[in-house]
C-alpha cells in the first residue's frame, strides 16, 4: 500500500463506447486504469442509443476497479474530474432519478426529421450565429425534442418542472452528488444547441423554437472549480470533490497542453475530433467547421474550431466485429502494412452521415474501386486510410478558415498506436504528426482541470511544460503522389454523396 500521505487525482472519462476510470499522481502519471465497456442499442438503421442507468453503474465499477489496482483508498483521492462523449443526450425524472428514455447519443441520426423541419424554416443561420453550430442530428437540442416529444406525457412533466436534462457529464454530477448538482461546464452547454456562446447564456429564442423548457436544463459552470462533493455511499465512505469538467474534445485539448491560439490537436477514438484555440475570439467558419467554447476557467472563456468526423476508431470496430476481418484493432497495423498501397480501393465509412465539411447526415458508407485483385489487406488498410483522409478534409478548411499554415499535429487517441496510419497521416498532410508519451489526454485533461481547482496543480505553464513527444512522424510523400491518392478520396466521396 503506498504511503496515506501521496494523494492523487481521479479522472472519470465516459467514451462512446466505453467507461474509465484513471488516477494520476502529481507528475501527470498514470497510476492505474480500470475500463468497462458499454452496450450500443440500434434501435433502426442510423439510430444510436445508451442506457444511462448503465453507464453509471459502470462509472461505479471503474471507480472501485481504478483504486483497487492501484492499492489506494478513496480520501488519497484529492478531486474528480470528469470528461465525457459530448452531445449525448440524457433526460430523467429529478425524482426518482431514473431516464425516461434511453440516451440519445451523439451518432444517432433519429432527429434528421427535426432538423430537416428546422432547415426549412429558415433557423439555420438563427442557430448558428448563436451557437457556432449547425443545425444537425448529432448536437443534443434536437435529441431532448425528440425525447419530449416521443415519451408519452414527457413535455408536461417537463414543463411542470419534474424532467431534468443533461449531457453525460452533467447526468455523472448529480448521480455522484446523490441529486445535489444539477450542472455542466461551458464546453458541454457549447455543444447543446441551446447555448449562446456569446452572451453565454441559454437562448430563450432557441429553446422557444424547440418547445424545450429552461427549467429542465442544468446550471452552466466554469470548467474547473468545485460542483459539489461525492455523497459517501457512492465513494467508498468519503466526500471528494468534484472540480473539474469538460467534454472528452475539449479536455484533450488541455491536456495535450494546447493553450496557445494557433495550437492544434486531432483525437482518434470513436469518432475524429480536430480543435484548434482560438483564444478568446470565436471564430465563425465559412466551410462547415463548428465554433465551439474549449474551457472556461477563472472567469476567462477561451474559444476553439472543431472539425468534427464521426466514423474512426468505430471504423475499426467494424472490421472487428462486424466484418470479422481482423481480432483487434492492433492487427489493423499488420495487414495494413503487409501491402504497398490499397490499389486503389477507398473505404467512406459514412456510416451515420459524413461531419465536417460535408454536414450530410442522408449519406451511408460505400467502398469503390474493387477488382478481383481486392485482398483483405487493401479493405483493411483503405479502412484505416479513411481516418487519414477525413482528418485531410478537417485540416484544409481548417487552414483556410484561420488562415495558419498547419506545422505539427498533436494526436492522441486509441487509434494513434498504430504507427502505420500516423505515418500515412503525416504523408498526406505533409506536416509533422506528434505522438505524446502520455496518449491518455482526454483523461488527463479533465484530472489537469480537476487538479487546478484544488491546488494540485498550481498553474498551466507547470502542465505546458510536462508535455513529451513519443514520437514524431514526419512527411515522406511527394506532393504527387498525395495529390493523387487524396483526389481518389475526393472523387469517392463526391460518389457517396450522389448515391445518398
Ligand atoms: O462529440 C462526440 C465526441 O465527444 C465523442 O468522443 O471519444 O467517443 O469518439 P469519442
Amino acid at each position: 500500500m503506498n504511503e496515506k500521505q501521496d494523494t492523487y487525482i481521479i479522472a472519470i472519462d465516459q467514451g462512446t463506447t466505453s467507461t474509465r476510470a484513471i488516477i494520476f499522481d502529481r507528475h501527470g502519471e498514470i497510476v492505474s486504469t480500470a475500463q468497462q465497456e458499454i452496450k450500443q442499442f440500434y434501435p433502426q438503421p442510423g439510430w444510436v442509443e445508451h442506457n444511462a442507468s448503465e453507464i453509471w453503474v459502470s462509472v461505479l465499477g471503474v471507480l472501485a476497479g481504478a483504486l483497487t489496482e492501484a492499492e489506494i483508498v478513496a480520501d488519497q483521492i484529492e478531486a474528480i474530474g470528469i470528461t465525457n462523449q459530448r452531445e449525448t443526450a440524457v433526460v430523467w425524472d429529478r425524482h426518482t432519478g431514473h431516464p425516461i428514455y434511453h440516451a440519445l447519443v451523439w451518432q444517432s441520426r433519429q432527429t434528421a426529421g427535426i432538423c430537416e423541419e428546422l432547415r426549412q424554416q429558415g433557423h439555420e443561420e438563427l442557430f448558428r450565429r448563436k451557437t457556432g453550430l449547425l443545425i444537425d442530428p448529432y448536437f443534443s437540442g434536437t435529441k431532448i425534442k425528440w425525447i419530449l416529444d416521443h415519451v408519452d406525457g414527457a413535455r408536461e412533466k417537463a414543463w411542470n418542472g419534474d424532467l431534468l436534462f443533461g449531457t453525460i457529464d452533467s447526468w455523472l454530477v448529480w448521480k455522484l452528488t446523490g441529486g445535489q448538482a444539477h450542472v455542466t461546464d461551458y464546453s458541454n452547454a457549447s455543444r447543446t444547441l441551446l447555448y449562446n456562446i456569446h452572451e453565454l447564456s441559454w437562448d430563450d429564442d432557441l429553446l422557444e423554437i424547440l418547445d424545450i423548457p429552461k427549467g429542465m436544463l442544468p446550471e452552466v459552470r466554469s470548467s474547473s472549480e468545485v460542483y459539489g462533493h461525492t455523497v459517501e455511499h457512492h465513494f467508498f465512505g468519503c466526500k471528494v470533490p468534484i472540480a473539474g469538467m469538460a467534454g472528452d474534445q475539449q479536455a484533450a485539448l488541455f491536456g495535450q497542453a494546447c493553450f496557445d491560439k494557433g495550437m492544434v490537436k486531432n483525437t482518434y477514438g470513436t469518432g475524429c475530433f480536430m480543435l484548434m484555440n482560438t483564444g478568446e475570439q470565436a471564430v465563425a467558419s465559412q466551410h462547415g467547421l463548428l465554433t465551439t467554447i474549449a474551457w472556461g476557467i477563472g472567469g476567462r472563456v477561451e474559444y476553439a474550431l472543431e472539425g468534427s468526423i464521426f466514423v474512426a476508431g468505430s471504423a475499426l470496430q467494424w472490421l472487428r466485429d462486424g466484418l470479422r476481418m481482423i481480432k483487434s484493432a492492433a492487427d489493423s497495423e499488420t495487414y495494413a502494412s503487409r501491402v504497398t498501397s490499397t490499389e486503389g480501393v477507398y473505404v467512406v465509412p459514412a456510416f451515420v452521415g459524413l461531419g465536417t465539411p460535408y454536414w450530410n447526415s442522408e449519406v451511408r458508407g460505400a467502398v469503390f474501386g474493387l477488382t478481383r485483385g481486392t485482398s483483405k489487406e487493401h479493405f483493411i488498410r483503405a479502412t484505416l486510410e479513411a481516418l487519414a483522409y477525413q482528418t485531410k478534409d478537417v485540416t484544409d478548411v481548417m487552414e483556410e478558415d484561420s488562415g495558419l499554415k498547419l506545422h505539427t499535429l498533436r494526436v492522441d487517441g486509441g487509434a494513434v498506436r498504430n504507427s502505420f496510419l500516423m505515418q500515412f497521416q503525416s504523408d498526406l498532410l505533409g506536416t509533422d504528426v506528434e505522438r505524446p508519451v502520455v496518449n491518455e489526454t482526454t483523461a488527463l485533461g479533465a484530472a489537469y482541470l480537476a487538479g487546478l481547482a484544488v491546488g494540485y496543480w498550481k498553474d498551466r505553464s507547470e502542465i505546458a511544460e510536462r508535455w513529451r513527444s513519443d514520437r514524431t512522424f514526419t512527411p515522406g510523400m511527394t506532393e504527387t503522389e498525395r495529390q493523387e491518392l487524396y483526389g481518389g478520396w475526393r472523387k469517392a466521396v463526391k460518389a457517396a454523396l450522389a448515391f445518398a
